[in-house]
């Protein structure tokens, strides 16, 4: 028996799942999704097969070889009940026939008073990092790779969107019901199957995107994603061929807990991103990136997570210097870098959960999730590109997503691949360090800009009376205000709250992450005018990234921590689970 995935069942003895044919319906009434899973085996077996389920239902297990007899073993809080079938002589296949209820962690019912329109109900799937089992007894370990095909009958009025293709309608539902068809051809971790059923509509962007939200959010999703073709013909000169056929993005209420969502075929959008100005569109260059760097190379499991996110975050940034120059992209990178020491000073800067290569035995991926695999990882990428130099590690980058492409790898083969390619250049950065060892090292690579340099310094430099002039604030970018305010010191006292508001127009802004930098200020200056909107956001939000800073801003003062308790109240029922887990997490640090 070989278990090599500590947050998965998985054995890597025994057969591995090679397709998936899922017939699901979706019940709004009772927040179920009930149906069968099929599980094409890559060649015939026998004996035992163990598969993942979390909170699941199993109703019968059959397969084409005769019947299968199952056991469901106990929940274990974090990897959840093992599910052990044995099969026949020669099964090829097994029918799984279950349900999710309402409690599945990896999905998402919301009320019609949730959504943008009002009216209908929807329902989400996050499956990263081990939810699938939430939804359907599979093999959650993204060590094993499979193609998907999937029929979902939901309510007449509704549509459903997967992370795969569209394959039209199925005849012959009940009344009251459509049945969508769906096809996956390319092989794909379980985390990567993704559902979402709602009142949606979609606009083209180009011939191979489109836009899928609401009706009423949909013009101003196609507005913001506009130059979306020209990322992805970005994207395509810097790390080769887009494989996955088209690249669709659905905005979904604002109750996601993420940004976005990589999802292949079809990324997953917090409805956060519609600034009204474009402004956050690097949400978008980061999926698509993912395309790339973990949807075609993927992390074998968690502990490997940072080949996911350390190479999109480094894609992303190459990306936007190469539609934005090389002073939006150290923009970037600063933010980043202020991310990543606020990720290390939670941990503590000798934290295991600080090193790259992790070791997540009996540890819950969704709780030690930060910024440091996206910014560590990156700069270390980073590094490594800047050892070698740009023109080789571009073609290094190209050779390693060619070599890896639809498998699952380890930090370990990655360095067997670097040592191959460009022998000496790791130990030249110091991967040792960077791999297994807490804390940022020290030959990190810094990006300046004069531009940066004036900002941080002119933010520093406010106890001295330094202020910014309207005209030169006119001139910054969204971005550039952001790396000044989280430079600014904290707490301010009112008159400068005032100034600031009054000067940089921040309580009304449509950029959520200047919005929420600001209102983190405000609320840790105890600044009163500003609650009402602080209640605002946090009732409608439930981007876990915005949630985090403001709920511990809100512990600041009793008065505060009253309001936090006030808005917890009201807002957490219509919060993802995992959102609330979040907020209670920082809650229970408040000192009463
Ligand atoms: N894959 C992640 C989101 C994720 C990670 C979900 C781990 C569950 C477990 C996605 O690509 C991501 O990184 N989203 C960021 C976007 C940002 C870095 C531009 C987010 O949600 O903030
Ligand atoms: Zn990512």
């Amino acid at each position: 028996m070989a278990r090599l995935d500590p947050h998965s069942y998985f054995d890597s003895d025994q057969p591995r799942t090679r397709h998936l044919d899922l017939d699901l319906t979706v019940d709004f009434a009772r927040q179920c999704i009930a149906g069968r899973a099929t599980l094409v085996l890559a060649e015939p077996a026998s004996g035992p097969l163990d598969l993942d389920t979390k909170g699941l239902t199993i109703v019968s297990a059959t397969s084409d070889a005769g019947g299968v007899a199952f056991e469901l073993g106990e929940e274990e809080p974090i990897l959840g009940s093992r599910l052990r079938l044995t099969l026949p002589a020669g099964t090829r296949s097994v029918v799984l026939a279950c349900e999710a209820g309402p409690g599945a962690v990896g999905l998402q019912w919301l009320a019609p008073e949730q959504t943008a329109g009002r009216r209908h109900p929807f329902m989400f799937s996050q499956f990263q990092p081990i939810h699938a089992r939430t939804m359907i007894p599979c093999q959650d370990s993204p060590m094993v790779r499979a193609t998907y095909q999937a029929a979902v009958t939901v309510p007449e009025p509704l549509t459903a969107v997967m992370s795969a293709g569209p394959r039209g309608l199925r005849p012959g539902a009940g009344a009251g019901q459509r049945t969508m068809l769906f096809e996956m051809p390319q092989p794909i971790p379980s985390y990567l199957i993704a559902l979402a059923v709602g009142d949606l509509v979609s606009r083209d962007l180009s011939p191979r995107a489109r836009v899928w939200a609401e009706p009423g959010t949909v013009e101003a999703a196609a507005w913001e994603f506009a130059g979306v073709e020209e990322m992805i013909a970005t994207a395509e000169r810097l790390f080769g061929p887009y494989e996955w056929d088209r690249y669709d993005m659905l905005v979904l209420p604002p109750s996601f807990p993420y940004g976005g969502m990589e999802n292949p075929r079809m990324t997953f959008l917090t409805p956060t991103v519609l600034a009204g100005d474009r402004s956050l569109v690097d949400v978008v260059a980061h999926e698509l990136a993912h395309s790339w760097t973990g949807n075609l190379v993927t992390n074998a499991t968690m502990d490997h997570f940072w080949l996911n996110e350390g190479f999109t975050t480094w894609a992303e940034r190459r990306i936007l210097e190469a539609l934005r120059g090389e002073a939006a992209a150290a923009v970037s990178w600063a933010i980043g870098r202020t991310a990543l020491k606020e990720s290390i000073a939670r941990f503590g800067s000798d934290s295991p959960m600080t090193v790259l290569r992790t070791h997540l035995e009996g540890v819950d991926p969704d709780d030690v999730y930060s910024s440091v695999p996206y910014e560590k990882g990156s700069l270390f990428v980073a590094l490594l590109e800047r050892t070698v130099g740009r023109p080789k590690f571009d073609k290094i980058i190209r050779e390693y997503i060619k070599r890896f492409h639809f498998t699952s790898i380890t930090t370990e083969e990655l360095m067997t691949f670097l040592e191959q390619e460009l022998p000496g250049a790791a130990a030249r950065a110091g991967a040792d360090e960077w791999l297994h060892q807490p804390g940022l090292p020290r030959n990190a690579p810094v990006f300046r800009s004069a531009s940066l340099e004036a900002l941080t310094a002119l933010a520093e430099s406010w106890a001295q009376g330094a202020r910014p002039a309207p005209a030169q604030v006119a001139d910054w970018s969204p971005n550039e205000l952001l790396v000044y305010l989280q430079h600014l010191p904290r707490p301010l006292d009112g008159a400068s709250c005032r100034w600031l508001d009054e000067t940089l127009g921040l309580t009304g802004r449509g950029n959520y992450e200047i919005l929420v930098e600001w209102l983190t200020i405000a609320v840790t200056s105890n600044h009163e005018p500003v609650f009402g909107r602080v209640k605002e956001v946090l009732t409608r939000v439930g981007r876990m990234k915005y949630l985090r800073p403001l709920f511990k801003a809100l512990g600041t003062s009793v008065r505060t921590r009253s309001l936090a308790r006030d808005i917890y109240a009201e807002a957490a029922p219509g919060w993802h689970q995992l959102s609330r887990r979040v907020v209670e997490s920082v809650m229970e640090q408040y000192p009463d």
